[in-house]
């Protein structure tokens, strides 16, 4: 299938790409590079052995992504652009409603003037808000704590509102929960903008000394330790259910919904034990107060992944902490070298 990725050059995006090239379809990658580097589109290349078009333009450029359309022929938009930070989705709120909603926008417009309707948006587990885990695709969405949650929240009410429309539309909708770890090259990886906001990021670049210490948010939360409990998932295994789910929309027709997680949970000290335990690397960390926003406990029922895409997670936490740290310990300013 040709296939346009929007964020194709971002941490999921290029990890998709490059399943994608694998998985024998054509990509075409649209992005403006706002959070991330041209380097990841050329390392994607390099791996793949293929050679794809990107299309250096942003979301919002209707003009741009007519001619986007008009060069690549998509038969499917797999959409991934967007801006993801919390924090500053707090700060910048209207950047956030303009670039993910404003963005989303346009792109529909500009698929249905050229009669596409097959997309898989990239929503999060953020939009179950304070729902009990395991969180399945039937909860009730929308209690979301911060502007980037709503606007993931937003985007599925659009495209469910498109549907509604006109039921020709093919939509997946993808709640990620945490995406972790790096391609097994150690070539394509996350490479944050500033100091990173996430866990893992943030631990790896202290492994790496570029950051002094770890802060753990809180050990005073109901888990077993004390630290918060998320479901983490390693970035391939998430890119290996883009493909699943593109095989999904050229089988059955309609709008779905599907949690991409591995259904375990693993808090922070977790996390940080079995990096130490797979790395060895020295890991200083501290425990300071939650931050504020932070459920105790988030992970995934993804049992209806495996029953109607037929995929599910492969790689467990060492290996996510593995991953991380080749391309961390390869790549110690990210694409920058
Ligand atoms: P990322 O920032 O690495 O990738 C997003 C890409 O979109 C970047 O390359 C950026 O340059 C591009 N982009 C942003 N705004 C754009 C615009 N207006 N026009 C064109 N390109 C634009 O983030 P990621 O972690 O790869 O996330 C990809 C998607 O998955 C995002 O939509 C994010 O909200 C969603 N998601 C991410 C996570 C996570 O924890 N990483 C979890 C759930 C959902
Ligand atoms: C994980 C755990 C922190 C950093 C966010 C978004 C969510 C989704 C994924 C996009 C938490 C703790 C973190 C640190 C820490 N993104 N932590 N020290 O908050 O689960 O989810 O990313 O859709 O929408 O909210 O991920 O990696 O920030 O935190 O102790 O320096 O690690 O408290 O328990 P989170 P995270």
């Amino acid at each position: 299938m040709r296939i346009l990725v929007t964020g194709g050059a971002g941490y999921i995006g290029s990890h998709t790409c490059l399943e994608l090239l694998e998985g024998g379809h054509e990509v075409f990658v649209l992005d403006n590079l706002c959070n991330s580097s041209v380097e990841a589109i050329k390392r994607v290349k390099e791996l793949s052995g293929k050679s794809f078009e990107f299309f250096n333009c942003d979301i919002r450029d209707k003009s741009g992504l007519r001619a986007v359309f008009t060069k690549a022929r998509p038969e499917a938009v797999i959409h991934f652009a967007g801006l993801k930070a919390v924090g500053e989705s707090c700060e910048k709120p209207l950047e956030y409603y303009d670039n993910n909603l404003g963005g989303t926008v346009c792109l529909c417009e500009v698929m249905q003037e050229f009669g596409l309707k097959n997309i898989v948006f990239s929503s999060s587990a953020t939009v179950y808000g304070r729902n009990e885990p395991p969180l399945s695709e039937d909860m009730p969405t929308g209690d979301c704590s911060n502007p980037y949650g709503r606007t993931k929240y937003m985007i599925e009410e659009l495209l469910k509102d498109i549907y509604a429309s006109d039921n020709s539309w093919n939509i997946i909708l993808l709640r990620y929960f945490n995406p972790i770890g790096a391609h097994k090259s150690g070539r394509i990886g996350e490479n944050p903008k500033g100091i990173p906001n996430n866990l893992m990021p943030y631990l790896s670049q202290v492994a790496v000394g570029k950051l002094a210490e770890l802060s753990i948010f809180g050990d005073d939360y109901e888990t077993p330790d004390g630290t918060c409990i998320r479901d983490y998932i390693h970035v391939v295994d998430l890119a290996k259910g883009h493909l699943c789910a593109i095989n999904r929309l050229e089988q059955s027709k309609g709008l779905e919904v599907f949690n991409l997680g591995t259904g375990h949970g693993y808090s922070v000290l977790d996390i940080v034990k079995a990096f130490i335990g797979t790395t060895g690397v020295n890991l200083p960390y501290k425990i300071t107060p939650r931050r504020a926003g932070d459920l105790a406990a988030v992970y995934s029922n993804s049992q209806k992944a495996t029953e109607l895409l037929g995929w599910s997670a492969q790689y467990g936490i060492e290996r996510m902490c593995e991953d991380t740290w080749r391309w961390q310990s390869n790549n110690p300013t990210g694409y920058e070298d």
